[in-house]
């Protein structure tokens, strides 16, 4: 190594420790609970005219960040656009397919216009048409919830952090997977579980790449949650052995509501999680941690 590539690996390494020196210390001047507020933070969520997308914006909006919603549901996202703004919140919306590249062009430059800056994404919308077995699974099916899960995340997380990265103020992205992602359900989950899967390792490539620029990039694992879908099925007693199933393989011994979604969101993309990336971090229950040989009673 000659002296002047020693003498810039040890100006960087410096430079590296001025900069914890400034985190360490905007950390330590505020209260913990502060570390928890977006005030001055813009955040992005897809799919929010559904449970945890309304869920995530009220939340977020509710400790201070602009939110910006989007979803192909234009009605539902009217109704969570009103929700926010009914509590206060400051909110934009544009309507779109989060699989379609020019649609999610449209929400960045609308995005651009109203508030001109990016700060969080969370990746959430995403759909389960479950079929029957692989063997006849249809083509058009498997792709197009590939394209909605797994390349509407990319397509987001691309055009999210160009601008994070071009701004130098970092960012957090936060995609939600789910435990299908870590074992297998079956029963038709076959293109769902594969698009979780892919966005657990899209979630770590990122992760690595955009460290550098101080992009965080981390995912969420839910179990089953009551959405509109879940809450129906739950009063369904034609459902009641698939009900009865899940329940078993969720140690809390219920299904969360949506709103338990909120806090391991609002963790992951908040300064307290400032030293976290690359994580994926369940919100199940238990079930990840429950070996399916386990039994939850005391025999
Ligand atoms: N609720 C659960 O049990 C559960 C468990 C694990 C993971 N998840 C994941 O959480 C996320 C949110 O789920 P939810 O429970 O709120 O479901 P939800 O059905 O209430 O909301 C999903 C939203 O995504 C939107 N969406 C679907 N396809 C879209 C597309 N192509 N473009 C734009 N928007 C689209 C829908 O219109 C809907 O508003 C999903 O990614 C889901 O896979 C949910």
């Amino acid at each position: 190594m000659n002296n002047t590539v020693f003498a810039m690996r040890m100006y960087h390494a410096f430079m590296r420790v001025v900069d914890n020196q400034g985190m360490l210390a905007a950390v330590n001047a505020q209260p913990l609970t502060d570390l928890f507020r977006l005030d001055g933070r813009v955040a992005l969520i897809t799919g929010a005219a559904g449970a945890f997308g309304r869920a995530i914006a009220l939340g977020f909006a509710s400790v201070g960040a602009r939110v910006f919603l989007t979803d192909l549901n234009a009605d539902g996202l009217e109704e969570s656009v009103a929700h926010v703004r009914d509590a206060g919140g400051t909110c934009a919306s544009a309507p779109g397919d989060s699989g379609s590249n020019s649609d999610v062009q449209a929400v960045f430059e609308r995005l651009d216009r109203e508030f001109g800056q990016i700060d969080i994404l969370v990746n959430n919308a995403g759909r389960n048409p479950m079929q029957g077995r692989p063997e006849e699974f249809p083509l058009d099916i498997w792709e197009s919830v590939l394209r909605t899960n797994l390349t509407g995340y990319f397509l987001f997380a691309r055009a999210a952090g160009a601008r994070m990265i071009a701004r130098g103020e970092g960012g957090a992205i936060v995609n939600v997977s789910s435990i299908a992602s870590a074992s297998s359900l079956g029963r038709g989950n076959l293109a769902y579980a594969t698009s979780k899967s892919g966005v657990n390792q899209l979630t770590r490539e990122l992760a690595v790449e955009w460290a550098r620029h101080r992009v965080r990039v981390n995912a969420i694992q839910p179990c089953q949650f009551l959405n509109a879908g879940w809450r129906s099925m739950v009063g369904d007693p034609n459902r009641a052995p698939l009900v009865e199933r899940v329940l078993s393989g969720i140690p809390i011994g219920r299904m969360g509501e949506p709103e338990e979604i909120v806090g391991p969101v609002l963790f992951l993309v908040s300064d307290a999680a400032s030293m976290v990336t690359g994580v994926l971090l369940p919100v199940d229950g238990g079930n990840l941690a429950l070996n399916p040989t386990g039994t939850l009673s005391a025999e």
